[in-house]
């Protein structure tokens, strides 16, 4: 990953590969932000003109090229659109600033180093910049090895070295915003990682031993459930939705714990490497991105190690629910009935509505230890991503302050979420004739009839919320901001963010 550091350098004497400055949309034409003084004398206080003549507007998302003015070490000037300015006093929006970090980032991939000269009002700005450029320069190359040379990659390696100018290295608001920065974003690349794997590489059990070194890494305690094991304590869901797949199913269980903690939360995610759609088959066109079907198991898990990384004040225990949906001789069949972990029955309609049966038993293991809150995260239904978009995650949740408290954080940090109801009429639809419910009810309202499947998996007296991040954890069309093409890392910081206000005592 790119290495960041924060210099109070300026601009001029910088030996980079590029400067990177902010440029945004004033009521007259473009306006050069705070931050770029330097480069704006060289060209004698014209940039913002230059710029207007080069075609620039400052609209989000708007990057220009211009070569730099005599006397810079560096040869090139990265303008970045930032949007609208602020009215007077108001700072640069948060999100603006990373995704213009993000877009400099991505196309300064294969560079060395650049220098980013946006404007940092205080410690905020340097942690949004540093996710901005850490998660913009993600680049997953790892099977682009043109045959075994190592030499000739066909990707591009992210930039290797970035300055924050503006970023005091001997301030301690700053430095500690780097840091929180680094930290989740280096997580939050390691699930992007995960979920871009093949699945012929990324089987539960392969997604286990990964957990079981960052464990090992980090300090946290885990304990692996693999097949035997699971049916030794009947997690008939797990073992029922990976019994068609030659990669048995695991559950795994990643604890954090915190010596000041008062609060646990527990965060359990939907780990499919694989969604064929088992018997009830997927068609053709709906299985080629199915890899991405472990991305909730691949943010809790990122979480959870951030959570450790960052020394929270709560304890989090992070479930990995991991099972391969493939069918065969031995897959579940439509009409079978499971036994769950709770000692429910279900009634198996369609296997490939596969992820809340592996959900339910680890809610179920994740209620038995009675934690403050439970928080699940799934690619869970199309149903949600027909209702939000492909950018937006869906949060459903068994009490609406704790509901609104998701949103509002995930809102903070730059995810877009939108709260979604679990009306009770849907839940007569999972009626079944031989079974406690079936896995599937009514179409209409599909990514709510599956939360009210969920809520019924969740311990007696326990806040729980859901989130279907089925539209924003694989991105199939082309980057934006600092998001890539493939996985996402959708939810990373929403968790983050959460565990980070429970541990200030903001929450609960
Ligand atoms: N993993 C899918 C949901 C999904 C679809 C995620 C597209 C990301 C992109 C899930 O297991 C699934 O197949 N859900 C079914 C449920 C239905 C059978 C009740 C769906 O949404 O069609
Ligand atoms: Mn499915
Ligand atoms: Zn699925």
């Amino acid at each position: 990953m790119t290495a960041l550091t924060l210099s109070t350098s300026a601009a001029p004497g910088l030996r980079a590969d590029a400067i990177v400055i902010g440029v945004a949309k004033g009521a007259k034409g473009p306006v050069v932000t705070p931050g770029a003084e330097a480069v704006d004398k060289a060209y004698d206080g014209k940039l913002a003109d230059v710029l207007e003549t080069l075609g620039a507007s400052g609209a989000e998302g708007e990057l220009t090229k211009l070569p730099s003015p005599a006397g810079f070490k560096s040869p090139l000037v990265i303008a970045v659109g930032l949007g609208a300015e602020p009215d007077g006093g108001a700072g640069y929006d948060a999100e603006a600033l990373r995704r213009a970090a993000g877009v400099a980032a991505r196309t300064l991939n294969g560079a060395k180093k650049a220098a980013f000269a946006l404007p940092v009002e205080d410690a905020a700005a340097v942690g949004v910049i540093a996710e901005g450029v850490l998660l913009g320069a993600y680049s997953f190359d790892v099977y682009k090895d043109n045959g075994g040379s190592a030499k000739a990659k066909n990707g591009k390696a992210p930039l290797a070295e970035a300055t924050l100018l503006g970023g005091k290295p001997r301030d301690a608001a700053h430095k500690a915003a780097l840091a929180r920065a680094t930290a989740v974003s280096e997580e939050l690349n390691r699930a992007r990682d995960l979920i871009n794997t093949p699945p012929n590489d990324l089987t539960p059990a392969a997604f286990a031993a990964i957990a079981q070194r960052a464990a090992k890494e980090h300090g946290l305690k885990i304990q692996i459930l693999d097949d035997k094991a699971l049916a030794k304590d009947g997690y008939g869901g797990i073992l029922g939705v990976g019994g068609g797949s030659a990669a048995t199913p695991r559950l795994v269980k990643l604890s954090y714990t915190s010596p000041e903690a008062d609060k646990h939360l527990a965060f359990v995610g939907k780990g499919i490497t694989y969604d064929s759609g088992g018997i009830s088959l997927k068609p053709a066109g709906h299985n080629e991105t199915m890899k991405c079907d472990m991305s909730g198991a691949a943010a809790v898990f990122a979480a959870v190690v951030s959570a450790a990384r960052l020394g929270l004040r709560v304890n989090v225990t992070g479930w990995l629910a991991l099972a391969e949906n493939m069918p065969s001789g031995s897959a579940v069949r439509p009409g079978d009935v499971l036994r769950m972990y709770s000692g429910k029955t279900v009634e198996v309609l369609n296997t490939d509505a596969e992820g809340r049966l592996v959900l339910a038993d680890a809610l179920w293991a994740a209620s038995a230890e009675n934690p403050d809150a439970i928080v699940d995260v799934a690619t869970l239904t199309g149903a949600m991503m027909l209702a939000l978009g492909s950018r937006t995650f869906g949060v459903m949740a068994n009490d609406d302050a704790f509901r609104t408290a998701i949103h509002e954080a995930a809102e903070e940090v730059g995810e877009p979420a939108w709260p979604m109801p679990l009306p009770e009429h849907l839940r007569k639809g999972m009626d079944s004739p031989t079974a406690d419910i079936a896995n599937m009810g009514e179409r209409m309202g599909g990514g709510l009839v599956a939360g009210l499947f969920l809520r019924e998996f969740v311990g007696e007296g326990i806040t729980w919320a859901h989130l279907d991040i089925a539209g924003p954890a694989f991105n199939e069309g082309g980057p934006f901001g600092y998001t890539p093409k493939g996985g996402t890392g959708s939810a990373v910081r929403t968790l983050v963010r959460l565990a980070e206000l429970t541990a200030e005592g903001d929450l609960g």
